[in-house]
């Protein structure tokens, strides 16, 4: 069978990774763009024979490299997000000048489908610039190609998150876990091999101009969900409600870690629920139905952060008796 190819960038991230195996299962050659080709060959897994990955190496955005890259292939991906700013102007650069560029040489080679993925929960966020860029990304790709598909997730979840491994790991060793905004605002997380069913279903269909919001089976609080962790690793933990003016404090603090714990800006985010909004359709609706459920599959891997490890419950010396 002919193999079908797709050009991904970000392809090394948590979405990424999973994409590829997905994929490639399904006879697609995927190049995968990366800023370090080195450190990509020993993440990247794919589910099929070799030659069904190509990795290339981007650095600084490249203009005339990205165009070789366009001009090669007919469907465009492009994972690339960050969380927090390293340097001035950052999440501009990344979600909106990116996204802009991938957008143009799109609609100048002609190509059949480009798919970015944007986020949830942003358009109340005005006071955000992490939401304000995101938008300000959406709005630049509908300029400059008809054919986009923007995907909008809630929080993605998977052994290979920074979401749930990192409070995992937080709640492993603080006896007080913060609690902003009461742990009041609300989630929709999504499996990752949910979300990845969703972007090959779009791959696939003819659907195009689209924004889909991509959310999971539950709405969960900010409290539920760490109340559910703790019960996952077997930990009791005080979950304490930090007053907003104090969290803003803590904030400024962490941010100033080199890979910070919260930053001021994430911390704006947290006040704005994360689920299926008025604005646009959700995979609900469009009948792409997710099959994972945050608490069956968190129990999966969080066994690497209970005390004694996944086989601490066994009776290991019950058959040598
Ligand atoms: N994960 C979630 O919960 C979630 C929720 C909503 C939306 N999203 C969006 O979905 C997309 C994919 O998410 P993800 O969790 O898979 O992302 P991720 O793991 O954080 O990162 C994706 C990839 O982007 C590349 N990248 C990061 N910073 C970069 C920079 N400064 N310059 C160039 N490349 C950079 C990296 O690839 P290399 O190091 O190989 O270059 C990285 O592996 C992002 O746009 C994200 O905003 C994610």
């Amino acid at each position: 069978m002919k193999q079908k190819e797709i050009l991904l960038f970000g392809a090394t991230g948590q979405i990424g990774r999973n994409l590829i195996r997905k994929l490639s299962k399904n006879n697609y050659k995927i190049i995968a763009v990366t800023r370090n080709i080195h450190r990509a060959g020993y993440i990247l897994k794919t589910q099929a024979n070799p030659g069904y990955l190509e990795l290339v190496e981007l650095k600084n955005f490249d203009v005339n490299k990205i165009e070789s890259l366009i001009k090669r292939t007919t469907i465009c991906i492009n994972l690339i997000g960050i969380l927090y700013e390293k340097r001035k102007d950052e999440f501009k650069l990344i979600h909106s000048d990116l996204p802009a560029l991938l957008a143009k040489k799109a609609n100048q080679f002609k190509l059949d489908k480009f798919i970015h993925l944007s986020a949830l929960g942003i358009e109340n966020a005005t006071d955000s610039k992490y939401a304000l860029s995101k938008l300000d990304g959406e709005r630049r790709i509908k300029e400059n190609f008809q054919r986009y598909i923007i995907l909008k997730p809630s929080i993605v979840y998977s052994v290979d998150d920074k979401f749930s491994t990192k409070f995992m790991s937080l709640l492993s060793v603080l006896p007080v876990m913060p609690l902003y905004y009461n742990g009041r605002t609300k989630f929709s997380p999504i499996h990752v091999s949910d979300l990845v069913n969703i972007i090959y279903n779009i791959i696939e269909s003819k659907n195009e101009s689209l924004v889909l919001e991509c959310v999971g089976l539950e709405i969960i609080t900010f409290k539920e969900m760490l109340i559910k962790l703790l019960k996952s690793i077997n930990k009791k933990r005080i979950l304490l409600p930090l007053p907003t003016p104090l969290a803003k404090i803590t904030a400024k603090f962490f941010q100033l870690l080199p890979n910070p714990l919260l930053t001021e800006d994430q911390l704006i985010m947290l006040k704005y629920d994360n689920c299926k909004s008025k604005y646009y359709k959700s995979n609900l609706d469009m009948g792409y139905i997710p099959k994972k459920k945050f608490e069956n599959e968190i129990n999966k891997y969080s066994y690497n952060w209970r005390t004694g490890g996944q086989f601490a419950d066994e009776n290991n010396s019950t058959n040598l008796k």
